[in-house]
């Protein structure tokens, strides 16, 4: 493929211009709340415009380019067509919420109130963001572990607190698993922290928290009297015999957890925009509020759908379950003779990579070679981390994709081999 001249904008960084603070110029400065100036545009959905201009295989934006399933696609057209086309409850429609209420009974064994602790949002990313500025006030801090979701950063920054990170380390081969220190983690905790954000099965890494990990969380925030933010939207996506565990059903977290999860993972309707949080009552009631100033309710029609969708047979999982952990082990052969190192994911739909082999200086500019001479999208692993240089030796890719398009992006990564840089 020939090399092209465009550029990638927004994408390179220097160290001291993490994800979310890049400077904006002066001349514009002036027009910009202080928070948001410190934003770049998300480096995943810029990958996705890379891979368009490109006409590369897009790896890097989680979305399945499979369709969505005949019988919930059946059920969003039949909610239209019975014109459930005006603004729903503000908190979600009543179907929904019991059928989220029931999932999260025959899952998790946890009985919640679809009266008093659901909210349902515009994606679970509104989910996220709504309760961060439920509970949040300035000053407060929030721990994340690092590599972290590219949205956790900015919208603890939006809410007013401060972000704080604990590294997950890679494990030393492919079959490990990534860890955290237990004594980093203690130390992230403080007087000011408001809460943990969570996110398991986990984006980028591929890691299912276990029992003993969460546990261990559990009796920290009894400690220090701190709140659980936990992104499940990947639970029913695990491979390998793993178990998702909610940190909810930990003893002593009912009263302290808030679960967000949607559907845009579990029923590939990403486009959707249908997510929720799980809450006790009053920090319900905050959430609530928020979303409703924010979005006054998520579409109506697609909430009836997503009723049907979570009503779906217990098949309806294993099956979704093993057409992933099929695509990684059609994606993870393909990068590991291209000459990736690959971390093996225990759930989710990425594959973090190390890039070592190549040769090149950082991430961002082996991204930029493998989308515009390779055709094929990946997301540096910078935009996963504060620190740029935590990340510029990995790249992540997304294998929520057809066969076909997996087999053309081996095809291409396969073009790879012998040009490594030494
Ligand atoms: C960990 C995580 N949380 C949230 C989202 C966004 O979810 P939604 O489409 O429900 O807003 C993503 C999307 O990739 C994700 O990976």
């Amino acid at each position: 493929m020939a090399t092209r001249s465009v550029k990638i904008k927004n994408v390179k960084r220097s160290s001291r211009n993490p994800p979310f603070s890049k400077q904006a110029s002066s001349k514009t400065k002036q027009f910009l709340s202080d928070k948001v100036s410190h934003f770049t545009e998300s480096v995943i959905r810029e990958m996705t415009r890379q891979a368009m201009m490109y006409g590369a295989v897009n790896l890097a934006q989680g979305f399945p380019d499979f369709p969505a399933p005949e019988e919930i696609k059946k059920a969003a057209q039949q909610a239209v067509a019975a014109d459930i086309n005006q603004y729903a409850i503000t908190w979600g429609a009543k179907n929904l919420r019991n059928a989220i209420a029931r999932q999260m009974e025959v899952w998790q064994g946890i009985t919640i109130d679809p009266e008093k602790e659901v909210t349902v949002c515009c994606g679970s990313t509104e989910a996220m963001i709504s309760t961060l500025l439920a509970v949040c006030n300035a000053g407060d801090e929030v721990v994340t572990f690092e590599p972290f979701y590219e949205n956790y950063g900015p919208d603890s920054v939006l809410s007013g607190a401060k972000p704080k990170f604990v590294k997950l380390r890679p494990p030393k081969d492919e079959s490990g698993e990534w860890t955290f220190d237990e004594r980093e983690l203690r130390r992230a905790f403080d007087r000011h922290t408001k809460a943990i954000i969570l996110n398991t099965p986990n984006n980028p890494t591929g890691k299912v928290f276990t029992r003993a990990e969460l546990a261990l969380i559990r009796d920290l925030c009894l400690e220090f009297n701190v709140l659980a933010i936990t992104d499940e939207i990947y639970e029913h996506i695990l491979y390998d015999g793993t178990e998702h565990i909610s940190i909810v059903s930990l003893d002593g977290m009912r009263d302290r957890t808030v679960t967000i999860n949607g559907m845009s993972k579990t029923y590939s309707v990403t486009g959707w925009r249908v997510g929720w949080a799980v809450a006790p009552e009053k920090i319900t009631n905050a959430i609530r509020k928020v979303h409703d100033f924010l979005n006054v309710g998520a579409p109506a029609p697609l909430q009836e759908a997503g009723a049907a969708a979570l009503s779906l047979p217990s098949g309806y999982y294993a099956k979704l379950a093993e057409g992933y952990r099929g695509r990684r082990d059609h994606l993870m052969p393909a990068l590991a003779s291209a000459g990736f190192r690959c971390f093996r994911p225990r759930g989710a739909y990425y594959v973090m990579t190390d890039i070592s082999a190549f040769g090149y200086s950082d991430d961002v500019s082996f991204a930029k070679y493998l989308v515009r001479e390779i055709g094929v999208a990946c997301v540096p692993g910078s935009s996963f981390y504060r620190d740029p240089r935590d990340g510029a030796k990995q790249v992540r890719f997304a294998f929520c994709k057809k066969p076909e398009t997996l087999d053309e992006a081996a095809r291409r990564l396969s073009q790879l081999t012998g040009r490594k840089q030494t």
